[in-house]
């Protein structure tokens, strides 16, 4: 006997994916709940409540832990209310497809059109879905389409297991009760083929094995398949159920399964079969051995003993489906079928994001359901959560790894989409020279790592106008670069920022020179500091700022005064284009203390001073910073004096007479001549906050100068 294998059999996509969320919750700590079974299939329930999955059938009943959602999806007021119990975690395992139906029933309904959904008023799918579309019209067939008064706009929608058969039917019903139908495809093809498979089974074998569990209405209609195709069929939850009599004088059995019977059970049934058929041959003498099974695994059509549940190959051809005859659906958009037809592996589409999972995101682009990207497929860098990458509502680009099985399970990377585009913007930017930017991310020999959507190199030689000592100050930053050597098949692009800084700079070089002129008051930049003066940055162009000219008063070093960095006002004092100097001065800025000298220093007034430097004809004086005056030889005594440093050295504060005073010449004239020394300079000097030095210290000063 021959162990016949249908193609399509056992757990859809869906229901692999919430059985796996559901083992996955139940390995971790706190209790787990479904509400309601999570699939018909009561050896499958048996097994989740080996591992701590307890179903309960009104929310009510729990306040904590955490409650999956099924396949099948829940009404908006329910959601509603487990979302408002505030201490429940909710996993949502309802199917992508099913909510994918759910939201477009709820966008029907938006728009204005009246709902009308094709699928068993009672199914908990159906009754979510109408609670979507804000109460909608349930019919079961044509037959109850028939009766639906007419409406304006009609929306017509399928539960996913529905026959699209029967879909294109009620169509063709409602077209002639409104005025505007909108079609919207949601049937998932899972049940269609498993259908179908049983079909092509039930032809060939003499007996039909249906596995699966008795509550489970999609696998009760393929065992309705079998027998309408005159065929013996058993319905069986598990394999001690199968009896040897049900074989005997067979030579063709064939296995069938519904979408909610798990592999496992399948793979028991048929290596029980094959042990019947192996004590058979043992049992019968003489007989000839039965045909040897590997001859006949290679026919076409279903699968052969052994093989086990087919798992459907990566690139499966498209499925067939019912398609709406052409030009009936305009305003449907697009069809499964259309847009199935149209993707396959390597294109990249554009996709919205609708659910940020921990391990991965769903992404809808249009297709009949969303796809997934794993984290891994994300980006380029590592990362700990989708988060970081994407969130809900965001708008992106995937690439289609993968259109898996025969929904049409999409696999998707954002990763790809993104290398392949930066790839496409990289040769766009060497053609044209146009800058990209990029974030450094790593330091290595020899200069910098980018992500430019691709790994990029950056040399240490370009990575700044001039040579840059530490490059890792430049790791987290923002380059903006220019692409100098691209090498698709290597993978190996390098890049240049200092390209696009000595551009700029050459374009605010060439504004601040045309902009320049004498007299201005610029602001810039202290570039660097000499021991003659200040280099200031104004823009592209560097002015300098002598040390005579940063103050009124006498500065030993620019460092006194300002340090890299500072951002100061200047006057430009003089423009030569043709050289490229700009000279500035900083204390034409600053009031001019000559401007109040009359007024503050009258002749006969006593002032101390401080002496900066001797002369033969006699000591200049500072009376405050900026303002010198001359104590002439013959003004330092009554008695003759012959050399100006037998009576004053440098540094040395004294009490002075003003006798002469001439702003405008800058000068004034001073006397020691009857003027009070000692403690009263010594005041004085306090009261000026002037230091009057010992004599030794001074004698220091002067030797070291
Ligand atoms: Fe989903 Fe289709 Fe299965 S709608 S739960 S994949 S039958």
């Amino acid at each position: 006997m021959k162990v016949i294998v249908a193609r399509h059999l056992g757990f859809c996509y869906g229901v692999t994916r919430a059985v796996e969320m559901v083992e996955k919750l139940a390995r971790q700590p706190g209790p787990v709940f479904t509400l309601g079974p999570l699939i018909h299939n009561p050896q499958a329930i048996a097994r989740l409540a080996e591992q701590g999955v307890h179903e309960i059938a009104d929310v009510e009943t729990i306040t904590t832990g955490t409650l999956v959602l099924r396949t099948h999806g829940v009404p908006p007021g329910l959601l509603k209310k487990i979302e408002d119990k505030k201490d429940l975690t909710i996993a949502d395992a309802t199917c992508p497809y099913v909510k994918k139906a759910q939201r477009e029933a709820q966008e029907l309904a938006r728009q204005g059109y009246q709902v009308v959904i094709l699928g068993e008023a009672n199914h908990p799918e159906v009754v979510a879905l109408s609670e979507w579309a804000g109460g909608a019209w349930v019919v079961n067939g044509p037959e109850e389409a028939v009766s639906l008064p007419p409406a304006p706009r009609i929306g017509l929608i399928a539960q996913t297991t529905q026959n699209p058969e029967t879909f294109y039917k009620v169509r063709d019903i409602l077209k002639k009760k409104t005025q505007e139908l909108r079609l919207v495809n949601t049937i998932c093809l899972a049940t269609d083929r498993r259908q179908e498979a049983t079909r092509q089974v039930a032809e060939e074998a003499e007996v039909v094995i249906v596995v699966g569990g008795k509550n489970s209405a999609n696998t009760r209609r393929l065992l309705t398949i079998v027998r309408q195709m005159g065929r013996r069929g058993y319905h069986i939850e598990e394999a001690g159920e199968l009896q040897p009599g049900w074989f005997a004088g067979v030579s063709r059995a064939g296995v069938v399964a519904g979408a909610s019977t798990p592999d496992w059970i399948i793979k028991e049934v048929v290596r029980k079969m094959e042990e019947m058929e192996e004590k058979r041959l043992e049992n019968s003498e003489g007989e000839k051995e039965a045909e040897a099974l590997p001859a006949e695994a290679a026919e076409k059509g279903p699968q052969e003993a052994g093989a086990g549940p087919e798992q459907p190959a990566a690139q499966e051809p498209a499925p067939e489906t019912a398609t709406a005859p052409s030009g009936e659906t305009e305003e449907s958009g697009p069809t499964y079928e259309s847009t199935f037809g149209e993707l396959k592996p390597g294109d990249i589409v554009k996709g919205t994001v609708v659910k940020v999972e921990n391990d991965s995101v769903l992404v809808d682009i249009g297709y009949k359901s969303e796809g997934v990207i794993p984290i891994g497929e994300l980006s380029r860098r590592r990362i700990e959560h989708p988060s970081e990458v994407v969130k809900v509502g965001d708008e992106i680009s995937v690439y289609i790894l993968r259109v898996e099985g025969e929904e049409g399970t999409l696999k998707l990377s954002k990763r790809r989409a993104d290398e392949k585009e930066a790839w496409k913007r990289l040769v766009e930017a060497k053609e044209t020279g146009a800058v990209i930017e990029g974030e450094a991310i790593q330091e290595v020999k020899g200069g910098l790592i980018v992500d430019v959507g691709a790994r990029g190199f950056v040399p240490a030689s370009h990575v700044g106008r001039g040579y840059v000592a530490d490059l890792s100050k430049y790791v987290g930053q923002k380059l903006r670069m220019k692409v100098l050597e691209l090498d698709q098949p290597r993978g190996r692009v390098v890049l240049s920022q200092r390209l696009v800084l000595e551009e700029e700079h050459e374009k605010r070089r060439k504004e601040t020179w045309d902009s320049l002129e004498e007299g201005q008051v610029r602001t810039g930049v202290v570039k660097s500091l000499t021991d003659f003066g200040v280099f200031v940055d104004l823009g592209g162009v560097d002015g300098l700022l002598h040390v005579s000219e940063l103050s009124w008063g006498r500065v030993k070093h620019p460092a006194d005064i300002l340090k890299e960095g500072d951002t100061i006002q200047v006057k430009v004092l003089k423009l030569d284009k043709e050289k490229g100097k700009v000279s500035l001065g900083l204390r034409q800025l600053l009031p001019d203390p000559w401007e109040k000298v009359a007024e503050k220093y009258p002749e006969g007034t006593i002032v101390p001073v401080r002496v900066t430097r001797l002369a033969s004809f006699g000591a200049f004086v500072e009376l405050e910073e900026g303002v010198e005056g001359l104590i002439h030889i013959s003004e330092l005594s009554h008695q003759r004096v012959g050399k100006v440093e037998d009576v004053l050295s440098p540094g040395q504060v004294v009490n002075a007479k003003v006798i002469k005073v001439r702003p405008a010449e800058k000068r004034i004239g001073l006397t020691l001549k009857d003027v009070p020394q000692e403690s009263q300079a010594e005041e004085a000097a306090a009261d000026a906050d002037l230091e009057v030095k010992p004599e030794e210290s001074v004698k220091e000063e002067e030797a070291k100068e």
